[in-house]
Protein backbone atom coordinates (compact mmCIF):
# COMPACT_ATOMS: atom_id res chain seq x y z
CA UNK A 1 0.00 0.00 0.00
CA UNK A 2 1.24 3.42 -0.95
CA UNK A 3 1.48 5.86 1.78
CA UNK A 4 -0.47 8.35 0.19
CA UNK A 5 -3.32 8.20 -2.47
CA UNK A 6 -5.34 10.39 -4.33
CA UNK A 7 -8.50 11.37 -2.35
CA UNK A 8 -11.90 9.14 -2.49
CA UNK A 9 -13.64 10.24 -5.42
CA UNK A 10 -11.01 11.78 -6.93
CA UNK A 11 -8.88 10.44 -9.11
CA UNK A 12 -5.69 10.75 -11.52
CA UNK A 13 -5.84 10.95 -14.95
CA UNK A 14 -2.95 8.73 -16.60
CA UNK A 15 -1.92 9.76 -19.93
CA UNK A 16 -4.06 7.47 -21.90
CA UNK A 17 -7.18 8.83 -19.90
CA UNK A 18 -6.56 12.42 -20.21
CA UNK A 19 -5.64 11.81 -24.10
CA UNK A 20 -9.25 10.79 -24.13
CA UNK A 21 -10.50 14.34 -22.07
CA UNK A 22 -8.25 15.81 -24.33
CA UNK A 23 -9.61 15.00 -27.58
CA UNK A 24 -13.16 15.70 -25.72
CA UNK A 25 -12.35 19.01 -25.19
CA UNK A 26 -11.24 20.24 -28.58
CA UNK A 27 -14.51 19.02 -29.62
CA UNK A 28 -16.35 20.59 -26.94
CA UNK A 29 -14.08 23.82 -28.32
CA UNK A 30 -14.80 23.35 -31.96
CA UNK A 31 -18.74 23.33 -31.17
CA UNK A 32 -17.96 25.96 -29.25
CA UNK A 33 -16.52 28.25 -31.76
CA UNK A 34 -19.11 27.10 -34.46
CA UNK A 35 -22.17 27.92 -32.33
CA UNK A 36 -20.70 31.33 -31.52
CA UNK A 37 -20.19 30.03 -27.64
CA UNK A 38 -16.96 32.02 -26.23
CA UNK A 39 -15.15 30.33 -23.52
CA UNK A 40 -14.56 31.95 -19.85
CA UNK A 41 -13.18 31.01 -17.00
CA UNK A 42 -14.33 31.63 -13.32
CA UNK A 43 -12.75 30.63 -9.96
CA UNK A 44 -12.87 27.03 -8.84
CA UNK A 45 -14.20 28.74 -5.31
CA UNK A 46 -16.78 31.79 -4.76
CA UNK A 47 -18.50 32.57 -1.74
CA UNK A 48 -21.07 30.02 -0.71
CA UNK A 49 -23.66 31.98 -0.82
CA UNK A 50 -23.71 32.24 -4.60
CA UNK A 51 -24.39 28.22 -5.12
CA UNK A 52 -26.45 28.37 -1.96
CA UNK A 53 -29.06 31.24 -2.99
CA UNK A 54 -28.44 30.71 -6.56
CA UNK A 55 -29.06 26.23 -6.34
CA UNK A 56 -31.47 26.40 -3.52
CA UNK A 57 -30.41 25.03 0.05
CA UNK A 58 -32.86 22.75 0.03
CA UNK A 59 -31.28 20.42 -2.71
CA UNK A 60 -28.89 17.53 -2.47
CA UNK A 61 -26.06 19.76 -3.92
CA UNK A 62 -26.29 22.06 -0.99
CA UNK A 63 -27.21 20.36 1.84
CA UNK A 64 -25.37 16.73 1.39
CA UNK A 65 -22.69 17.99 -1.26
CA UNK A 66 -20.98 21.16 -0.93
CA UNK A 67 -17.21 21.31 -0.26
CA UNK A 68 -17.44 24.21 2.38
CA UNK A 69 -13.86 25.68 2.81
CA UNK A 70 -12.54 26.39 6.66
CA UNK A 71 -13.69 30.10 6.93
CA UNK A 72 -10.30 32.47 7.18
CA UNK A 73 -10.97 34.76 10.05
CA UNK A 74 -9.03 37.85 8.18
CA UNK A 75 -11.25 37.99 5.30
CA UNK A 76 -14.62 36.93 7.06
CA UNK A 77 -16.05 35.38 4.15
CA UNK A 78 -17.38 31.78 3.70
CA UNK A 79 -16.21 30.06 0.61
CA UNK A 80 -17.06 26.74 -1.25
CA UNK A 81 -15.49 24.83 -4.22
CA UNK A 82 -18.13 25.08 -7.13
CA UNK A 83 -20.22 22.22 -7.54
CA UNK A 84 -21.20 23.57 -11.10
CA UNK A 85 -20.16 26.60 -13.25
CA UNK A 86 -24.02 28.08 -13.84
CA UNK A 87 -24.08 30.12 -10.38
CA UNK A 88 -20.67 30.97 -10.86
CA UNK A 89 -21.04 32.29 -14.45
CA UNK A 90 -24.45 34.14 -13.52
CA UNK A 91 -22.95 35.77 -10.69
CA UNK A 92 -19.91 36.95 -13.24
CA UNK A 93 -22.62 38.08 -15.77
CA UNK A 94 -23.91 40.55 -12.71
CA UNK A 95 -20.74 41.48 -11.60
CA UNK A 96 -19.77 42.76 -14.75
CA UNK A 97 -22.59 44.16 -15.83
CA UNK A 98 -23.21 42.20 -19.09
CA UNK A 99 -25.97 42.57 -19.84
CA UNK A 100 -24.87 45.86 -21.47
CA UNK A 101 -23.21 43.63 -24.00
CA UNK A 102 -24.98 42.06 -27.23
CA UNK A 103 -27.48 40.10 -25.72
CA UNK A 104 -28.05 36.73 -25.78
CA UNK A 105 -24.09 36.86 -23.81
CA UNK A 106 -23.14 32.82 -25.42
CA UNK A 107 -20.26 31.48 -23.20
CA UNK A 108 -18.88 28.06 -22.22
CA UNK A 109 -16.72 26.57 -19.11
CA UNK A 110 -14.67 23.61 -19.22
CA UNK A 111 -13.28 22.45 -16.22
CA UNK A 112 -13.44 20.89 -12.82
CA UNK A 113 -16.35 20.45 -10.85
CA UNK A 114 -16.42 19.40 -7.31
CA UNK A 115 -19.56 17.54 -5.44
CA UNK A 116 -19.22 15.80 -2.02
CA UNK A 117 -20.91 13.01 -3.05
CA UNK A 118 -20.93 9.18 -2.45
CA UNK A 119 -18.25 7.62 -4.79
CA UNK A 120 -19.24 5.12 -6.96
CA UNK A 121 -18.91 4.84 -11.04
CA UNK A 122 -19.38 7.30 -12.83
CA UNK A 123 -19.77 9.56 -9.88
CA UNK A 124 -16.78 11.17 -8.23
CA UNK A 125 -16.03 14.28 -5.90
CA UNK A 126 -13.89 16.17 -9.26
CA UNK A 127 -15.66 15.97 -12.11
CA UNK A 128 -14.88 17.37 -15.74
CA UNK A 129 -18.22 19.28 -17.40
CA UNK A 130 -18.26 21.36 -20.32
CA UNK A 131 -20.51 24.10 -19.12
CA UNK A 132 -22.56 26.19 -22.31
CA UNK A 133 -24.66 29.15 -20.96
CA UNK A 134 -26.81 31.45 -23.17
CA UNK A 135 -27.99 34.66 -21.00
CA UNK A 136 -30.32 36.88 -22.08
CA UNK A 137 -32.50 34.98 -24.69
CA UNK A 138 -36.14 33.90 -23.36
CA UNK A 139 -36.48 31.13 -25.73
CA UNK A 140 -37.89 29.52 -27.50
CA UNK A 141 -35.39 28.72 -30.52
CA UNK A 142 -32.23 29.06 -28.96
CA UNK A 143 -33.46 26.58 -26.53
CA UNK A 144 -33.89 24.33 -29.65
CA UNK A 145 -30.53 25.24 -30.57
CA UNK A 146 -28.86 24.34 -27.53
CA UNK A 147 -30.26 20.97 -26.83
CA UNK A 148 -29.11 20.27 -30.77
CA UNK A 149 -25.57 21.47 -29.61
CA UNK A 150 -25.77 19.33 -26.82
CA UNK A 151 -26.69 16.22 -29.31
CA UNK A 152 -24.16 16.85 -31.59
CA UNK A 153 -21.54 16.91 -28.82
CA UNK A 154 -21.96 13.40 -28.00
CA UNK A 155 -22.09 12.23 -31.49
CA UNK A 156 -18.90 13.63 -32.61
CA UNK A 157 -17.23 12.34 -29.48
CA UNK A 158 -18.55 9.01 -30.89
CA UNK A 159 -21.18 8.44 -29.12
CA UNK A 160 -24.34 7.53 -31.62
CA UNK A 161 -27.05 6.12 -29.08
CA UNK A 162 -27.69 9.32 -27.45
CA UNK A 163 -31.70 9.51 -26.24
CA UNK A 164 -32.54 13.25 -25.16
CA UNK A 165 -34.98 13.29 -22.33
CA UNK A 166 -36.94 16.31 -22.30
CA UNK A 167 -40.07 18.29 -19.55
CA UNK A 168 -40.93 21.31 -18.90
CA UNK A 169 -41.24 22.02 -15.15
CA UNK A 170 -42.99 25.58 -15.57
CA UNK A 171 -42.24 28.60 -14.28
CA UNK A 172 -43.23 31.18 -11.06
CA UNK A 173 -47.02 31.19 -12.21
CA UNK A 174 -48.03 27.96 -12.50
CA UNK A 175 -45.21 25.63 -11.03
CA UNK A 176 -46.63 26.76 -7.01
CA UNK A 177 -50.11 25.21 -7.12
CA UNK A 178 -48.72 22.28 -8.51
CA UNK A 179 -45.97 21.76 -5.84
CA UNK A 180 -48.73 22.14 -3.84
CA UNK A 181 -51.04 19.47 -5.20
CA UNK A 182 -47.97 17.42 -5.85
CA UNK A 183 -47.41 17.43 -1.83
CA UNK A 184 -50.84 16.62 -0.76
CA UNK A 185 -50.67 14.07 -3.25
CA UNK A 186 -47.49 12.59 -1.88
CA UNK A 187 -48.74 13.64 1.81
CA UNK A 188 -52.16 11.31 1.53
CA UNK A 189 -50.13 8.54 1.10
CA UNK A 190 -47.26 9.30 3.70
CA UNK A 191 -47.49 5.80 4.95
CA UNK A 192 -46.02 4.53 2.12
CA UNK A 193 -42.85 7.00 2.14
CA UNK A 194 -39.38 6.26 2.99
CA UNK A 195 -38.22 8.49 5.76
CA UNK A 196 -35.63 10.31 3.56
CA UNK A 197 -38.19 11.04 1.17
CA UNK A 198 -40.95 11.81 3.74
CA UNK A 199 -38.69 14.17 5.15
CA UNK A 200 -38.26 15.52 1.30
CA UNK A 201 -42.09 15.95 1.29
CA UNK A 202 -41.74 18.96 3.42
CA UNK A 203 -38.53 20.11 1.61
CA UNK A 204 -38.52 19.98 -1.88
CA UNK A 205 -41.51 17.89 -3.28
CA UNK A 206 -40.27 17.72 -6.67
CA UNK A 207 -37.60 15.64 -5.84
CA UNK A 208 -39.89 12.47 -5.18
CA UNK A 209 -40.88 12.71 -8.52
CA UNK A 210 -37.12 11.32 -9.75
CA UNK A 211 -36.24 9.83 -6.54
CA UNK A 212 -35.49 6.01 -7.64
CA UNK A 213 -37.01 3.97 -4.67
CA UNK A 214 -38.30 1.11 -5.89
CA UNK A 215 -40.95 1.30 -3.19
CA UNK A 216 -42.54 4.60 -5.05
CA UNK A 217 -42.67 3.20 -8.87
CA UNK A 218 -46.21 3.30 -8.44
CA UNK A 219 -46.87 6.30 -6.47
CA UNK A 220 -44.63 8.17 -9.13
CA UNK A 221 -46.00 6.55 -11.80
CA UNK A 222 -50.17 7.75 -10.67
CA UNK A 223 -49.15 11.53 -9.27
CA UNK A 224 -49.56 14.78 -11.01
CA UNK A 225 -48.00 16.08 -13.87
CA UNK A 226 -46.72 18.93 -14.36
CA UNK A 227 -46.65 18.92 -18.10
CA UNK A 228 -50.45 18.68 -17.90
CA UNK A 229 -50.51 22.06 -15.50
CA UNK A 230 -48.56 24.35 -17.43
CA UNK A 231 -49.54 27.70 -17.48
CA UNK A 232 -50.58 28.72 -21.55
CA UNK A 233 -47.58 30.80 -21.21
CA UNK A 234 -45.01 27.56 -20.29
CA UNK A 235 -47.78 25.85 -22.33
CA UNK A 236 -46.85 27.81 -25.32
CA UNK A 237 -43.33 28.25 -24.89
CA UNK A 238 -42.92 24.56 -24.16
CA UNK A 239 -44.92 23.40 -27.95
CA UNK A 240 -42.66 25.92 -29.75
CA UNK A 241 -39.86 24.19 -28.12
CA UNK A 242 -40.74 21.03 -29.68
CA UNK A 243 -42.19 22.37 -33.10
CA UNK A 244 -38.02 24.04 -33.24
CA UNK A 245 -36.93 20.22 -32.40
CA UNK A 246 -39.20 18.66 -34.86
CA UNK A 247 -37.62 20.89 -37.98
CA UNK A 248 -34.32 20.27 -36.63
CA UNK A 249 -35.06 16.47 -36.98
CA UNK A 250 -34.42 16.00 -32.89
CA UNK A 251 -35.85 12.73 -31.82
CA UNK A 252 -36.58 13.25 -27.88
CA UNK A 253 -38.63 11.69 -25.17
CA UNK A 254 -41.06 13.40 -23.33
CA UNK A 255 -40.20 12.30 -19.46
CA UNK A 256 -42.77 14.18 -17.30
CA UNK A 257 -40.78 12.74 -14.46
CA UNK A 258 -37.59 15.11 -15.22
CA UNK A 259 -37.27 17.89 -12.60
CA UNK A 260 -33.63 18.32 -12.57
CA UNK A 261 -31.27 18.55 -9.10
CA UNK A 262 -31.05 22.33 -9.06
CA UNK A 263 -34.11 24.48 -8.24
CA UNK A 264 -33.35 27.62 -10.38
CA UNK A 265 -34.84 25.96 -13.13
CA UNK A 266 -37.95 27.02 -15.47
CA UNK A 267 -39.62 25.47 -18.31
CA UNK A 268 -37.35 23.74 -20.36
CA UNK A 269 -35.30 20.64 -18.64
CA UNK A 270 -33.63 18.04 -20.16
CA UNK A 271 -31.00 15.28 -19.73
CA UNK A 272 -29.00 13.17 -22.09
CA UNK A 273 -28.43 9.55 -21.48
CA UNK A 274 -27.31 6.44 -23.27
CA UNK A 275 -30.13 4.15 -24.50
CA UNK A 276 -30.82 1.82 -22.00
CA UNK A 277 -29.13 3.53 -19.29
CA UNK A 278 -31.24 5.88 -18.15
CA UNK A 279 -31.03 4.95 -14.67
CA UNK A 280 -29.98 7.33 -11.66
CA UNK A 281 -26.27 8.44 -11.73
CA UNK A 282 -26.03 7.67 -15.63
CA UNK A 283 -27.34 10.63 -16.91
CA UNK A 284 -24.50 11.87 -19.56
CA UNK A 285 -25.32 15.26 -19.29
CA UNK A 286 -28.31 17.83 -18.28
CA UNK A 287 -29.59 21.36 -18.42
CA UNK A 288 -32.45 23.96 -18.65
CA UNK A 289 -33.85 27.12 -18.51
CA UNK A 290 -33.56 29.49 -15.87
CA UNK A 291 -34.97 32.42 -15.85
CA UNK A 292 -34.88 33.65 -12.76
CA UNK A 293 -31.45 33.03 -11.66
CA UNK A 294 -29.63 36.91 -13.05
CA UNK A 295 -32.47 38.23 -10.43
CA UNK A 296 -31.58 35.66 -7.69
CA UNK A 297 -28.12 36.74 -7.28
CA UNK A 298 -28.80 40.49 -7.86
CA UNK A 299 -28.86 41.41 -11.16
CA UNK A 300 -31.80 42.38 -13.85
CA UNK A 301 -34.58 40.08 -14.50
CA UNK A 302 -32.30 38.31 -17.48
CA UNK A 303 -33.89 34.76 -18.99
CA UNK A 304 -31.47 32.16 -19.49
CA UNK A 305 -30.60 28.19 -20.59
CA UNK A 306 -27.90 26.05 -20.45
CA UNK A 307 -26.11 22.57 -20.01
CA UNK A 308 -23.19 20.64 -18.57
CA UNK A 309 -22.58 17.72 -20.32
CA UNK A 310 -20.34 15.34 -17.70
CA UNK A 311 -16.32 14.95 -19.52
CA UNK A 312 -15.52 11.62 -17.13
CA UNK A 313 -19.11 10.13 -18.13
CA UNK A 314 -18.68 10.53 -21.81
CA UNK A 315 -14.98 9.65 -21.37
CA UNK A 316 -16.06 5.97 -19.24
CA UNK A 317 -18.32 5.56 -22.20
CA UNK A 318 -16.26 5.88 -24.66
CA UNK A 319 -13.81 3.89 -22.93
CA UNK A 320 -16.32 0.90 -22.07
CA UNK A 321 -17.61 0.89 -25.71
CA UNK A 322 -14.10 0.67 -26.96
CA UNK A 323 -14.30 4.10 -28.54
CA UNK A 324 -11.07 5.27 -26.95
CA UNK A 325 -8.09 6.51 -28.99
CA UNK A 326 -5.54 5.02 -27.62
CA UNK A 327 -2.00 7.29 -27.23
CA UNK A 328 -0.42 8.84 -30.32
CA UNK A 329 2.40 6.97 -31.67
CA UNK A 330 5.10 9.00 -32.40
CA UNK A 331 6.13 9.57 -36.01
CA UNK A 332 9.89 7.99 -35.90
CA UNK A 333 12.21 7.01 -33.02
CA UNK A 334 16.05 8.27 -33.73
CA UNK A 335 17.76 5.27 -33.13
CA UNK A 336 21.81 4.85 -33.37
CA UNK A 337 24.47 2.47 -34.42
CA UNK A 338 26.34 3.86 -31.99
CA UNK A 339 24.74 2.93 -28.27
CA UNK A 340 27.24 6.02 -26.54
CA UNK A 341 26.27 8.46 -29.10
CA UNK A 342 23.40 10.09 -27.20
CA UNK A 343 23.88 13.39 -28.02
CA UNK A 344 23.85 13.32 -31.89
CA UNK A 345 20.54 11.74 -31.30
CA UNK A 346 19.08 14.27 -29.18
CA UNK A 347 20.41 16.51 -31.16
CA UNK A 348 18.85 15.40 -34.36
CA UNK A 349 15.73 15.00 -32.38
CA UNK A 350 15.77 18.56 -31.26
CA UNK A 351 16.02 19.71 -35.10
CA UNK A 352 13.45 18.08 -36.16
CA UNK A 353 11.11 18.85 -33.48
CA UNK A 354 11.49 22.26 -33.76
CA UNK A 355 10.29 21.68 -37.26
CA UNK A 356 6.83 20.65 -35.70
CA UNK A 357 7.30 17.08 -35.91
CA UNK A 358 6.53 14.46 -32.66
CA UNK A 359 9.69 12.37 -32.61
CA UNK A 360 11.20 10.33 -30.19
CA UNK A 361 15.13 10.26 -29.62
CA UNK A 362 15.90 6.63 -28.06
CA UNK A 363 18.57 8.12 -25.64
CA UNK A 364 19.26 4.83 -23.56
CA UNK A 365 22.67 3.36 -24.48
CA UNK A 366 21.20 -0.21 -25.54
CA UNK A 367 22.18 -1.91 -28.20
CA UNK A 368 20.65 -1.16 -32.08
CA UNK A 369 18.50 -3.89 -32.11
CA UNK A 370 16.73 -3.44 -28.63
CA UNK A 371 16.35 0.32 -29.28
CA UNK A 372 14.63 -0.48 -32.94
CA UNK A 373 12.55 -3.00 -31.05
CA UNK A 374 11.76 -0.15 -28.36
CA UNK A 375 10.73 1.84 -32.16
CA UNK A 376 8.72 -0.88 -32.82
CA UNK A 377 6.71 -1.45 -29.50
CA UNK A 378 5.87 2.63 -29.40
CA UNK A 379 4.22 1.93 -32.75
CA UNK A 380 6.19 4.41 -34.68
CA UNK A 381 5.75 4.35 -38.34
CA UNK A 382 9.98 5.06 -38.70
CA UNK A 383 12.93 4.21 -37.04
CA UNK A 384 15.66 6.70 -38.41
CA UNK A 385 18.99 5.18 -38.14
CA UNK A 386 21.95 6.95 -37.29
CA UNK A 387 24.81 5.45 -38.57
CA UNK A 388 28.48 5.49 -36.71
CA UNK A 389 30.26 8.46 -37.37
CA UNK A 390 27.68 9.87 -39.34
CA UNK A 391 27.76 13.22 -38.65
CA UNK A 392 25.62 15.18 -41.22
CA UNK A 393 26.12 12.75 -43.47
CA UNK A 394 23.80 9.31 -44.61
CA UNK A 395 21.15 8.06 -42.18
CA UNK A 396 19.09 5.41 -43.00
CA UNK A 397 15.01 5.67 -42.92
CA UNK A 398 13.53 2.25 -41.66
CA UNK A 399 9.88 2.29 -42.45
CA UNK A 400 8.95 -0.08 -39.63
CA UNK A 401 5.12 -0.51 -40.82
CA UNK A 402 6.24 -1.50 -44.37
CA UNK A 403 9.46 -3.34 -43.38
CA UNK A 404 11.74 -1.71 -46.09
CA UNK A 405 14.97 0.45 -45.25
CA UNK A 406 16.62 2.72 -47.50
CA UNK A 407 19.85 5.92 -46.88
CA UNK A 408 18.69 9.15 -46.98
CA UNK A 409 20.68 12.23 -46.47
CA UNK A 410 19.85 14.44 -43.20
CA UNK A 411 18.93 17.18 -44.95
CA UNK A 412 16.34 15.42 -46.98
CA UNK A 413 14.93 13.99 -43.55
CA UNK A 414 12.40 16.82 -42.21
CA UNK A 415 11.06 16.81 -45.46
CA UNK A 416 10.64 13.31 -45.86
CA UNK A 417 8.68 12.55 -43.00
CA UNK A 418 6.71 15.70 -43.07
CA UNK A 419 5.06 14.41 -46.54
CA UNK A 420 5.06 10.68 -44.79
CA UNK A 421 2.90 12.24 -41.64
CA UNK A 422 0.21 14.17 -44.07
CA UNK A 423 -0.26 11.50 -46.34
CA UNK A 424 -1.06 8.79 -43.70
CA UNK A 425 -2.48 11.48 -40.87
CA UNK A 426 -0.61 9.89 -37.61
CA UNK A 427 -2.14 9.04 -34.97
P1 LIG B 1 -26.14 18.59 -13.39
O1 LIG B 1 -27.25 17.76 -13.92
O2 LIG B 1 -26.01 18.71 -11.92
O3 LIG B 1 -26.32 20.03 -14.03
O4 LIG B 1 -24.76 18.07 -13.96
C1 LIG B 1 -24.55 17.93 -15.34
C2 LIG B 1 -23.78 16.66 -15.64
O5 LIG B 1 -22.55 16.65 -14.91
C3 LIG B 1 -24.48 15.39 -15.23
O6 LIG B 1 -25.42 14.98 -16.18
C4 LIG B 1 -23.30 14.42 -15.15
O7 LIG B 1 -22.96 13.93 -16.45
C5 LIG B 1 -22.19 15.30 -14.65
N1 LIG B 1 -22.02 15.09 -13.20
C6 LIG B 1 -22.72 15.64 -12.19
N2 LIG B 1 -22.28 15.21 -10.99
C7 LIG B 1 -21.26 14.35 -11.26
C8 LIG B 1 -20.40 13.56 -10.43
N3 LIG B 1 -20.47 13.58 -9.09
N4 LIG B 1 -19.46 12.77 -11.05
C9 LIG B 1 -19.38 12.75 -12.41
N5 LIG B 1 -20.16 13.48 -13.22
C10 LIG B 1 -21.10 14.27 -12.66
C11 LIG B 1 -25.51 21.09 -13.79
O8 LIG B 1 -24.43 21.02 -13.26
C12 LIG B 1 -26.05 22.39 -14.33
N6 LIG B 1 -25.12 23.47 -13.98
C13 LIG B 1 -26.27 22.32 -15.83
C14 LIG B 1 -26.75 23.60 -16.41
C15 LIG B 1 -26.02 24.55 -17.03
N7 LIG B 1 -27.99 24.05 -16.35
C16 LIG B 1 -28.06 25.23 -16.92
N8 LIG B 1 -26.87 25.56 -17.34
Amino acid sequence: MPTFRAPRGTRDLLPPERAVFGRLEAVARDLSRRYGYREMETPLFEQAAVFERGIGEMTDVIEKELFRLVPRSEEGEVWALRPEATAGIVRGYVQHGMHTWPQPVKVSLIGPMFRYDRPQAGRYRQFWQWDVEAIGDPGPAIDAELIELGARFYREAGLDDVLLLLNSIGDTECRPAYVAELAAYFREHAVQLPDLERRRLETNPLRLLDSKDPSLAALQARAPRIVDRLCPACAEHFGAVRSHLDTLGIAYRLEPALVRGLDYYTRTAFEYYREGAEGQQQALGGGGRYDGLVQLLGGQPTPGIGFALGLDRVALNLQSSGLAEGQRPPLAVIVGAEPAATAERLKLATALRAEGLPVRADLSRRKLGRQLEGAARDGAHFAVIVAEGSENGALQLKDLQAGTQRPLAAVDLARELRRAESSHRHG
